[in-house]
């Protein structure tokens, strides 16, 4: 057994666990911690044979166990526990050691970390790990931020390590200093809300509209993964809605409470935005959809409310229905992914962290939750055109959102007809045409703010701001 660990874990709860036997299984030797013994024991007994574990029962002798400069993981909650796991490990290090923060940390967390631990010569690598149990095991997309000498470090373990996009290519990349890499993952969480709102809209319409079962809708999906909506999400989904309770004998998703969590890494995506100024109505609707869906009392309470009822279509009609929902969910991704893209160059040049939004796309081919192939798609729009605009700028999504169209509308007609919730849908839609949109009625908000407020406006005609004397002779004076 090593005593010169090149990578140490502690907090060996699943993620943990399966992130040490992950660099094991590549060939370091990985010093293992946990404040609770028996759980650094259970990990040596029952895999031990994967590679070379170092042991350790204190802080200190973990420390003592890596190899200078000490890399040193934290997989522990986020919030006050990685604070005060930092505090109880800080101290026993030394200049040019790194500890890399693997958890769900808020990247403003991150920054105040990392420049603290900066001031004491401790790289501070915060660290977006993406793929659940499985990819933490089988290779995650990884997403450190920190500085480019800690990543010089650690960079290449982490390749090893990580997810594999379809060309061999690492799904790991450094985002960016201090909490570049907290940020991203920020992101893809509420991408991947999004998505699965998208998603979840998809099968509600196939199920009351198309009047599919669970069964049918699952084949649906299994079909649409082979094609460009082929990812990790639609997959799973289709083994969701495949699912037979066994208790009770029904389709599993007829059985689970319709109450969606939250742990909250959407929500920071939302909440940022609205700082950034960056409208992410996609995610933001994705996060008020299960917010609303927690409030039993609320709706049990508006149950009788007037509305349609969805009526069933008939079979032919069901199948052409279904192509027109493929095309809403395609064109809807495509601008959450534009949303969520935005705010990435966005939060970019507010923290000066230079995001590569191309490298971004590329590693979240493999691995991560929204791994896709749609994915391969961005990453091409961005090595194309690397200061895109916009995804919908680019010519490729450009025409396939414009073939989508008509099918794409018309899905939501028969949402709205049928009282069948779209709100990812139609913020998607909404979003499209207001940027497309050659007035928007911005103005009119601008002189409501300027009668009641005296805001002030700005002309199409001439420069400079001006006020109208709304309580007098209704003159414009230049403000
Ligand atoms: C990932 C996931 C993960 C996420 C959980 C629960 O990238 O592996 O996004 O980080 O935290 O899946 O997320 P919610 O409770 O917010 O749905």
């Amino acid at each position: 057994m090593s005593t010169s660990a090149q990578i140490g874990v502690t907090g060996l709860a699943v993620m943990g666990r399966n992130l040490a036997r992950n660099f094991a299984r590549n060939g370091y030797a990985v010093a293992v911690h946990n404040r609770t013994p028996s759980r650094t024991r259970e990990l040596v007994r029952d895999f031990g044979d994967e590679g070379d574990f170092v042991p350790a029962e204190s802080p200190e002798e973990f420390v003592a166990a890596l190899e200078r400069p000490r890399r040193l993981i934290i997989m522990v909650k986020a919030g006050d526990p990685t604070d005060a796991v930092i505090q109880e490990f800080a101290p026993l290090l030394e200049p040019g050691d790194m500890i890399i923060d693997g958890g769900n940390a808020h990247f403003a967390d991150t920054r105040r970390r990392e420049r603290e631990l900066r001031e004491r010569g401790i790289h501070f690598v915060g660290t977006g790990i993406s793929g659940g149990e499985e990819g933490a095991l089988h290779g995650p997309s990884i997403m450190p931020g920190g500085s480019t000498e800690s990543y010089a470090s650690l960079g290449p373990m982490l390749e090893k390590i990580s997810a594999k996009a379809a060309d061999g290519a690492p799904c790991v990349t450094h985002c960016g200093p201090d909490g570049a890499g907290h940020f991203v993952k920020m992101v893809h969480n509420g991408i991947e809300y999004a998505d699965m709102q998208l998603i979840g809209e998809a099968y509600q319409l196939l199920r009351d509209v198309a009047g599919y079962s669970p069964a049918q809708i699952a084949e649906i999906f299994r079909t649409w993964n082979t094609g460009r909506l082929d990812s990790y999400l639609i997959e799973i989904t289709a083994e969701v809605l495949a699912h037979v309770d066994a208790r009770t004998g029904k389709p599993f998703v007829d059985v689970v409470l319709d109450r969606a969590e939250q742990k909250g890494t959407g929500r920071w995506t939302v909440q940022i935005a609205l700082d950034l100024g960056v409208p992410v109505s996609g995610i933001a609707e994705a996060v008020f959809a299960r917010s609303l869906s927690g409030h039993a009392e609320l709706r049990a309470a508006s149950r009788e409310l007037a509305g349609p009822v969805a009526q069933p279509m008939g079979e032919k009609a069901a199948a052409a229905f279904a192509d027109q929902v493929e095309q809403a969910l395609y064109a809807s991704k495509i601008v959450s992914y534009t949303q969520g893209f935005h705010e990435i160059t966005a939060g970019s040049e507010e923290y000066g962290w230079n995001v590569d939004p191309g490298a971004v796309s590329s590693i979240w081919r493999g691995g991560c939750i929204i791994r896709a192939a749609f994915l391969d798609r961005i990453r091409a729009a961005y090595d194309t055109r690397p200061d895109l605009p916009s995804l919908l700028a680019d010519k490729g999504f450009a025409e396939e959102i414009a073939a989508a169209q008509d099918d794409w509308r018309a899905v939501l007609v028969a949402a709205v007809q049928q009282g069948v919730p779209t709100p990812g849908f139609s913020a998607a839609l909404a979003y499209y045409d207001a940027l497309r949109a050659d007035r928007l009625p911005a103005a009119l908000t601008q002189g409501q703010r300027d009668y009641f407020g005296a805001h002030t406006y700005r002309r199409t005609d001439v420069e400079g701001s001006f006020h109208t004397l709304w309580g007098q002779d209704r003159s414009e004076v230049e403000a």
